[in-house]
């Protein structure tokens, strides 16, 4: 059941898809209410946990440190933080009744989860303009399937883009790339992407090509697709001011840019310098710059990332001027400790700066809204942009699109990757704990920089990061300029290894695929923290580095450096399966408990549950390659076992046809059956 409760006159975020009617405010149960509807309060049990929050930093249980809803382009993602790129105002309050709240505002918003006091959750907004939904339910499963309806269905990404995928910032040439593909193809490393960072435009602006080192751009994308090969280029918020460029001189004619107090265009800065920021807020705006994605899909492009949205502004062109004449007064002056800070501060402030972001307008049906009241929407709305346009030019095509920034509404849209993340054993374990936060608010197709972005990565922590990511619905390699080049062939004695998890991939991909379309077509989660599958066992809710995917296997990555294993804990009877390679593998019945469990560098340990299957294919080197109607099963059967087997096309929307479901069932002497109209070849492995 799910109550609105409606606070002043709120913004249209459109996070949400169905129309409630608002309660009187003053009804809204389980939290008090202070400061004229900008705080709430709401005393948690000793003991109750709080999920929720999507992309956020430390673990799944928020509670104990303040969050901030705001999104930022802060590539540290250190334990001291409050906010990263995304906002996703979703809790799970996970008391003896459970409830969910979701607070739709689209400005900075705090959430105190036991910081200021241990056994009070206080939120609190700028203003009083919101909408709060409360959700009572059977189980945090129901809640969060009841919040997915509201929200609407979550972005379902084409088939190919559950393959793996090689990214680098930059791959600076077509033969830069051919050599990467080459690489991959001759060594026999899966791969159906290469993702193409900044560099491939001319001079960092938006929908152009390079014509020097991409000079035949279309033939190009051609070449590789006869490679099977994608190329996703990126796509930034901030469009170049350069005279003649098309979208600079449209944008300005139109008035599509974001507008300062004197109807000037704002100026920031990001990768081509001074640039313009598209009012993505308005929909006019939304389907011009939709439509310039068309500019890339008509050579062949099908996939797209979009980045810097939100948005990130290194500098202001007044905060730039600003700063000069203060640095100035400082010329000649003998630095003492405060004025060495006041210096550094200065100059650190110039980015993404809060002042910047209240000095311009976006006009929403003709009433002028400063940014900084809806700053949370921006990437939302960009990807909403190429979003409904994609809808309009392929409306039976699926278009790969994830987003940086992000709101509860876009994933709808399209999925997120996490950003700057570092090449630190703390975050892959920070990737663990983020995606059942994430699924809960409706993003799916998510996954993190493998191997991490910023600084050098190491064999051993890409091998691990490899042996978490197989199972994260978007698997990408990616990594910062001036870091250590990480693609699976750079490591010579790490790629035999390397080749064969991501082939666990391939081979795990009817699995994946249909677990992710259920999740995406029943609000299910694909990633549960173990707290959501066992509500009784306190052990299990307190465990933060193992995950439930589907109702079938619990995922236990290793993540620290030198180790050779790790302790898990099993709330029910499973069988550990350690897998080399889909050919190769070793399964032991293990009893409820905690075990310490040996994981090689070469090695995906996981458990699969009593009376569970999943469908394995016999692997490919890229999605087209893998033939999802000639399966075997890994079962860990003691009577019988049902999997009820998802399979489409991949590539058009036609997805609630009954057709595509077959029941599939093994049973414990192994013999195994199929129902339902597709046509299944099965073996079992077990
Ligand atoms: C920031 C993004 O987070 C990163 O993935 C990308 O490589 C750089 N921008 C350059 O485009």
């Amino acid at each position: 059941m799910i109550k609105l409760y409606r606070f002043g006159r709120p913004f249209a975020t459109e996070a949400v898809v169905e129309a409630l009617a608002p309660q009187p405010a003053e009804t809204l149960p389980y939290f008090s209410v202070q400061n004229d509807g900008c705080g709430f309060s709401c005393e948690l049990g000793k003991e109750t946990a709080v999920y929720g929050l999507g992309e956020a930093i430390r673990g799944m249980n928020k509670r104990g440190w303040i969050y901030k809803s705001n999104c930022a382009d802060d590539p540290s993602h250190t334990e001291g933080k409050h906010s990263l790129y995304g906002a996703h105002n979703f809790l799970l309050i996970a008391r003896e009744k459970p409830f969910g709240v979701f607070f739709d505002y689209p400005g900075e918003l705090i959430f105190d989860i036991g910081y200021t006091e241990m056994n009070t959750l206080q939120v609190s907004t700028k203003e009083a303009n919101l909408d709060v939904y409360i959700i009572d339910g059977d189980g945090l499963e129901d809640i969060v399937r009841q919040f997915r309806r509201l929200i609407g269905r979550s972005y379902i990404a084409p088939k190919w883009a559950f393959g793996y995928g090689q990214s680098r910032w930059s791959y600076y040439s077509e033969d830069e790339v051919r050599e990467v593909v080459r690489q991959h193809r001759e060594n026999h490393i899966p791969l159906d992407m290469v993702y193409l960072d900044i560099d491939y435009m001319e001079r960092y602006k938006d929908f152009t090509v390079n014509k020097k080192t991409f000079p035949q751009f279309q033939e190009f994308v051609q070449e590789m697709r006869q490679q099977n090969i994608h190329l996703v280029p990126i796509i930034d918020a901030g469009v170049k001011i350069e005279k003649d460029y098309s979208v600079y001189e449209e944008g300005v004619q139109n008035g599509y840019f974001c507008k300062k107090a004197d109807g000037s265009p704002f100026v920031g800065a990001v990768w081509p310098g001074k640039s313009h920021f598209p009012d993505f807020l308005n929909q006019k705006v939304r389907e011009w710059f939709g439509k310039k994605y068309a500019f890339l899909l008509r050579q062949g492009i099908d996939g797209f990332w979009n980045d810097m949205n939100e948005p990130a502004v290194f500098y202001s062109e007044d905060g730039l001027k600003n700063t000069f004449s203060e640095l100035k007064k400082l010329e000649g002056q003998n630095l003492d400790m405060d004025k060495v800070n006041h210096f550094r501060g200065l100059v650190n402030d110039l980015s993404n700066n809060p002042e910047d972001y209240k000095s311009f307008y976006h006009n929403c049906d003709g009433k002028m809204v400063r940014h900084d009241k809806v700053h949370n929407l921006y990437g939302y709305n960009m990807t909403r942009a190429a979003g409904e346009v994609f809808e309009k030019l392929e409306p039976d095509k699926r278009i790969l699109m994830f987003s940086r920034s992000s709101y509860i509404g876009m994933h709808r849209f399209g999925g997120i990757w996490t950003g700057d993340n570092c090449s630190w054993w703390r975050h892959l374990l920070l990737e663990i704990q983020m995606m059942p936060s994430l699924n809960m608010c409706g993003f799916l197709y998510a996954g993190a920089d493998i191997g991490g972005f910023g600084d050098d990565t190491t064999a051993d922590l890409l091998l691990r990061w490899t042996a978490f990511g197989i199972f994260t619905p978007l698997m990408r390699n990616h990594s910062a300029l001036g870091t250590r080049k990480q693609e699976a062939y750079r490591f010579p004695e790490a790629m035999p290894a390397l080749k064969k998890l991501i082939g666990i991939r391939y081979a795990l991909l009817p699995y994946l695929y249909s677990e992710y379309m259920k999740a995406a077509l029943r609000g299910n989660l694909y990633f549960r923290p173990l707290a959501f599958v066992y509500p009784q066992d306190k052990q299990a809710a307190e465990v933060e580095d193992q995950l439930m995917l589907g109702d079938e296997l619990m995922l236990v990555p290793v993540y620290t450096q030198n180790a050779s294993g790790r302790t898990v804990y099993l709330p029910e009877d499973m069988k550990l399966v350690q897998m080399r390679s889909v050919s190769d593998f070793t399964v032991e019945t293990m009893e409820k408990g905690y075990h310490y469990v040996p994981a090689a560098l070469d090695e995906v340990v996981f458990f699969i549950r009593s009376d569970r299957l999943i469908p394995l294919s016999y692997g490919g080197e890229c999605v087209s390659q893998v033939d999802f109607n000639h399966l075997r099963l890994l079962g860990n059967v003691q009577t019988a076992a049902t999997y009820q087997y998802y399979n489409d096309d991949g590539s058009s929307k036609d997805y609630e046809n009954p057709a595509h479901f077959a029941e599939i069932t093994m049973s414990a002497d192994s013999r195994v059956s199929a129902k339902g109209d597709m046509c299944l070849q099965l073996e079992s492995a077990l």
